[in-house]
């Protein structure tokens, strides 16, 4: 059952989204070479409780940290330890808070110092550029298949991949509300878009192929064929006007 949230509900979840946007430059900002990814941990569940909200990921369905930290062909929901990040490095930071009983939802990628190679680049370039492709068809008398096909497009126009197995999806009281949100389909279908409707869109863009394994700590989803992976998740909210992105700082 798809839930449309109210104009308080929006304001709600506006200040869970930046409370995630915040955090989430504060651990870009932080990334050094030679860090351990549990270092970013630390710092993700220090400034969200700073702020008053709560991480969601902790606990979730036994997931130990509250932020993920996904490198290189990692996908999604890598979980921080003591691996150290080095020059070069693709790191993906997915983080969630619930503030108000409302939750906010985002995730970026970015190279630690610079990227490996202009394919690797371009990867980063065309994953984030997919999610706005993405938001700009959120749009009321729109289906939810419009925001799909236009990712799903535009990825594979740059012969990259997008992730079957994992998608997006509704958020509100709860971080997985419906609809589901694939990164993958057709214009036309799927439910119709309307104002209250809020949405967590979220490419997960392979370098190569969409197949993905999940490693034996049950979490770390990784690219069956050892390519990179990019990661890019906004919490936007449909409005009368068109999608407003909760999670975007300014
Ligand atoms: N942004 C991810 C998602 O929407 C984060 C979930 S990670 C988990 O599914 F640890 F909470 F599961
Ligand atoms: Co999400």
């Amino acid at each position: 059952m798809v839930e449309l949230k109210s104009a308080r509900d929006k304001e709600k979840m506006q200040r869970a989204g930046l409370i995630v946007a915040e955090v989430l430059q504060i651990l870009k900002k932080a990334v050094k070479p030679r860090m351990m990814t549990k270092d970013l941990d630390h710092i993700a569940d220090f400034e969200i409780r700073d702020r008053g909200a709560v991480p969601v990921f902790k606990g979730y369905h036994g997931y130990p940290a509250s932020v993920c930290v996904s490198v290189n062909h990692e996908v999604v929901h890598g979980i921080p330890g003591s691996r150290r990040l080095k020059e070069h490095d693709l790191v993906s930071l997915d983080l969630g808070a619930v503030l108000d009983s409302f939750v906010g939802d985002a995730a970026l990628s970015f190279f630690v110092g610079g990227p490996p190679d202009e394919t690797a680049q371009l990867l980063l370039e065309v994953t984030e550029d997919s999610l706005y492709k993405g938001i700009e068809m959120a749009q009321p008398g729109g289906h939810l298949g419009d925001i799909s096909y236009a990712i799903q497009q535009y990825v594979e126009s740059h012969g990259f991949s997008v992730i079957r197995d994992y998608v997006g999806h509704g958020i509100g009281h709860q971080m997985h509300e419906d609809p589901q949100v694939p990164n993958y389909g057709s214009p036309g279908r799927g439910i119709l878009l309307k104002p209250g409707l809020a949405l967590a869109i979220e490419p997960m863009v392979n370098q190569g192929d969409y197949e993905v394994d999940v490693l034996d700590d049950g979490w770390t989803v990784v690219t069956r064929d050892g390519s990179l992976s990019a990661h890019f998740e906004h919490t936007i909210f449909i409005t009368e006007s068109g999608p407003e992105i909760l999670t975007r700082i300014g």
